[in-house]
């Protein structure tokens, strides 16, 4: 048990929870794994659970028609999802897939309904995050409109790598995903790559994002009041 409660400490979710409330959440919880590029539900299924990410790497999308897909975003350990249809919507907004071999939590709608009513902890956590995402979708509506795909794709590398600890600061992703990740197409995400490697503000190799320029590619995404 000692080395399951060490493993549950370690995701981020549950920082800041009472022992007692990390034990309501795990009590009603069960894990459930995936395998890379399996799907874990679809936009538009009736939505009937919550997830946390144990271990592994969650990618929310949507996508239209055959080819047109959107990245919203990549969720990691401790990251949530799946709330939005609980809340209201009924239907998944969007779908998801293991990016990678993944592990979640998985809580059931009725227990989610009973957590938000007796853990005040853990709703603050919800409002805080769900406060986080609409930021988040409100400045890359913004970015769409005012900036170009230069603009944008500085934005998208400082938000992909916000939770990488590495020196120098990297991601790994390749050029299809990040033409989603920006929802257009490779042809112009390789050019501003491109040019980017020419400036000497990042460096590009076997699929990885490495930042050489932090200030400059801050400037590039610039601040959108
Ligand atoms: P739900 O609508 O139940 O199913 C899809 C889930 O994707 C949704 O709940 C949210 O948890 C998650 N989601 C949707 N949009 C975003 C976003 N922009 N950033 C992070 N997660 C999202």
């Amino acid at each position: 048990m000692t080395h399951v409660w060490t493993a549950i400490k370690k995701v981020p979710f549950f920082r800041g929870l009472r022992d007692t409330e990390i034990m309501q959440v795990i009590k009603i919880a069960h894990s459930r794994r995936y395998k890379k590029n399996d799907i874990i539900f679809r936009k538009e299924d009736l939505g009937n659970s919550f997830f946390i990410v144990k271990d592994g790497k969650v990618k929310i999308f949507t996508s239209l028609g055959g080819d047109k897909k959107k990245t919203f975003a990549f969720l990691n350990r401790g990251d949530f999802f799946g709330e939005m249809s609980l809340l209201g919507g009924k239907v998944r907004s969007a779908s998801a897939m293991a990016a990678e071999d993944t592990e979640l939590y998985v809580i059931s709608k009725r227990n989610f309904a009973k957590l938000i009513a007796g853990n005040h902890q853990f709703t603050l956590k919800l409002l805080h995050t769900l406060a986080d995402r609409l930021t988040r979708a409100d400045n890359e509506i913004a970015s769409m409109l005012f900036h170009n795909i230069r603009g944008r794709l500085a934005e998208a590398i400082l938000e992909l790598t916000k939770k990488s600890h590495a020196t120098p600061t990297k991601v790994a992703i390749d050029q299809s995903e990040l033409a989603q990740y920006l929802g257009t197409t490779r042809v112009p995400v390789c050019r501003a790559i491109n040019i980017f490697k020419r400036e000497g503000t990042i460096d590009y190799r076997r699929g990885e994002i490495i930042i050489l320029n932090h200030a400059k590619l801050k400037s590039m995404a610039g601040n959108i009041q």
